[in-house]
């Protein structure tokens, strides 16, 4: 199957509304959906800036197990999982998903003792695990018990920008590997102990990846931004090419993993890197609309009933106050997208149990009405919805569980 075949024109906002309201005129909110035009659009969009490097898809930002098969299934340019706790990676194996990399360490010592005995039957084709200093590897090693086949492991190295000879550090606070030297170190510990093997390395620069470019009425901000990833991103691909040269000299990887949706383009330039990690894109929730290097269709949505009229310019809906993790401000509300000009109140925001909508269409919205919000993160929505509608042009063409519809609750 190739890119082509999905990919359609893009209808506005307001024509997609028109479409949305049609499709759903028999339904009663509140439900979620994605849109499967704008989201192979996205794929599109995503598999065209890596330029041919395979896209890992990252769980997290997705999960519902239907669409990352349908995902991984839809162009070779997909290829394995990026997954986020260890009782999850069990679940999908256990159900038949292959080229599994756990991206975050693990402290679960049933799931570790699990994955020994996978690794066992499995010893090339077991999931992987995130490693980055010598507890983990005790960890493991005591979880697991002596005589198993080992366990492979990555080791993830830290892509954080340090600005004023490290007192300042721009980046997430994951890995203290860092240099060819404290990584060549621990893959020689690695090389000590019976108990795990290495496969693979693993970077992920958030401050690129997940940080947007182009804030709206931000233009000083945004310009720092730009600056800061530009010379961030020069530096990482440097860093990045010495530490595999430092590890290949110790032992052969499998794969270096890098990058997120929102450096694609800048993660596939690096010679060093083998594949790229990205999920987010596929949705395009709000966190992925300000940035310069491309420009994605909201694809996944959730919509909410209007259930009271608290004046006649105010529109109530139920819920809705699905905010996003992260720092707790503004951008992490989700935002009401259809129809467009809603916005939310600043003293209520978006609530438990209810969300009061201003701005010119809400004297229009009567009890029944359907509003359509936007998620600021991906795969979070799903934890508030058992399944998803799958929308195709004018058509509803499935419903799929999410992982909380099929009973999962990992983080
Ligand atoms: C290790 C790692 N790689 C890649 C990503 C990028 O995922 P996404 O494309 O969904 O932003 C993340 C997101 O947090 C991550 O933690």
């Amino acid at each position: 199957m190739g890119v082509s075949t999905t990919t359609t024109t893009a209808d506005t906002a307001a024509e997609a509304h028109g479409r949305y309201e049609r499709l759903f005129a028999d339904m009663d909110a509140p439900f979620a959906f994605v849109d499967l035009n704008a989201m192979w659009s996205n794929a599109a969009d995503m598999l065209r800036r890596a330029r041919g490097k395979p896209i890992r898809v990252a769980s997290k930002s997705v999960r519902c197990r239907p669409l990352l098969e349908r995902m991984l299934a839809h162009d070779p340019g997909f290829q394995g999982l990026l997954t986020y706790t260890l009782p999850e990676t069990l679940w999908l194996y256990e159900r038949g998903m292959r080229d599994l990399v756990l991206a975050y360490p693990t402290a679960d010592r049933a799931a570790l003792a699990e994955l020994a005995d996978v690794t066992d039957d499995d010893p090339d084709g077991a999931p992987v695990t995130m490693v980055d200093s010598s507890e983990h590897l005790d960890l493991i090693e005591a979880a697991a018990g002596p005589g198993h086949k080992p366990i492979r492991v990555a080791i993830e190295l830290d892509v954080g920008y340090w600005i004023l000879g490290g007192r300042v550090k721009i980046g997430a606070k994951r890995s203290p590997v860092r240099t060819p030297a404290t990584t060549a170190a621990l893959v020689r510990e690695i090389e000590t102990r019976a108990g795990v093997r290495l496969v693979g390395l693993m970077a992920y620069e958030a401050h690129i990846a997940g940080l947007g470019d182009r804030v709206p009425g931000k233009r000083l901000r945004s310009a720092v931004i730009q600056r800061m990833q530009r010379a961030s991103v020069r530096e990482i691909r440097a860093r990045r090419a010495a530490v595999v040269a430092a590890v290949s000299e110790v032992t052969a990887l499998e794969f270096v993993n890098g990058g997120g949706t929102g450096s694609i383009e800048a993660t596939a330039s690096e010679h060093a890197v083998t594949e790229i990690a990205a999920g987010s894109g596929f949705y395009a929730p709000t966190l992925f609309d300000n940035y310069s290097a491309f420009r994605l269709r909201p694809a996944a949505m959730f919509v909410m009933p209007v259930v009271r009229k608290p004046s006649p310019a105010i529109a109530t809906a139920l819920g809705g106050g699905y905010l996003a993790s992260g720092i707790g401000e503004p951008s992490r509300l989700p935002t009401p997208y259809l129809p467009q000009g809603l916005r939310l109140d600043s003293i209520e925001g978006a609530g438990e149990v209810q969300t009061p909508l201003l701005g010119p269409p809400a004297a229009e919205l009567q009890p029944g009405a359907r509003v359509y919000f936007r998620h600021t993160k991906a795969g979070e929505l799903c934890e508030r919805f058992a399944s998803l509608y799958l929308v195709s042009g004018e058509e509803i063409v499935d419903e799929v569980p999410t992982y909380r519809g099929e009973g999962r609750c990992f983080l």
